[in-house]
């Protein structure tokens, strides 16, 4: 049970991440409407992880580390580093969000986003998305990358 929820835990992370760039993508080329639809799914995703990672951790289900020592030092500067910034990506998705739907508000629709006082929210929503993408893929990739390391090195210690 603990050890599904852990395997859909990562499928929606790593989903989450893939959103995330063609999200990128969108908005790259323009389009405004599939930027926004690829970012609510990525959100969506991410909010999902979030509710079956708080579960395996209720479940109490966890994994240690077992595999060659001269590795150990990389994986857990790999783990540290992930957790860091898996807990600073919430506030930043969070920050990126609400500055792009307060200026949707008021810019009333997205062709419309140039307006004065909705180019406002923008200009923030662009200065807080320079670190939540980069952010967010790096907890997406390493996520898997842990997921993958343990699936062959890892020790049940509990659950
Ligand atoms: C957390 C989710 C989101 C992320 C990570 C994100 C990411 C990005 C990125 C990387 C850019 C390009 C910035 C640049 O070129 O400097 C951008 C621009 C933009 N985003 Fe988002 N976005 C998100 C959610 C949204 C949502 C929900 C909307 C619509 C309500 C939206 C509307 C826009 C618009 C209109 C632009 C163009 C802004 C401009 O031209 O100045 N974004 N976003």
């Amino acid at each position: 049970m603990a050890e599904t929820i852990n395997q859909w835990a990562v499928i929606t992370i790593v989903l989450s991440g893939v959103a995330l760039v063609f999200g990128v993508y969108f908005i790259r080329r323009g389009n405004r409407e599939a930027h926004l639809r690829a970012m609510a799914t990525a959100s969506a995703l991410a909010t999902v992880f979030l509710v079956l990672y708080l579960t395996r951790l209720g479940l109490g289900y966890e994994k240690r580390y077992a595999g060659p020592s001269e590795w150990r030092g990389a994986y857990f500067a790999l783990l540290i580093s992930h957790i860091i910034l898996a807990a600073v990506n919430l506030p930043l998705a969070l920050g990126a969000l609400y500055n792009s739907v307060k200026g949707l508000r008021i810019a009333g629709n997205l062709g419309n986003i140039g307006a004065p006082a909705a180019r406002k929210y923008f200009n923030r929503h662009r200065a807080w998305v320079r670190w939540t993408v980069p952010v967010w893929l790096y907890v997406a990739v390493t996520g898997w990358i842990i997921y993958l390391v343990l699936g062959r090195y890892g020790e049940v210690i509990k659950g």
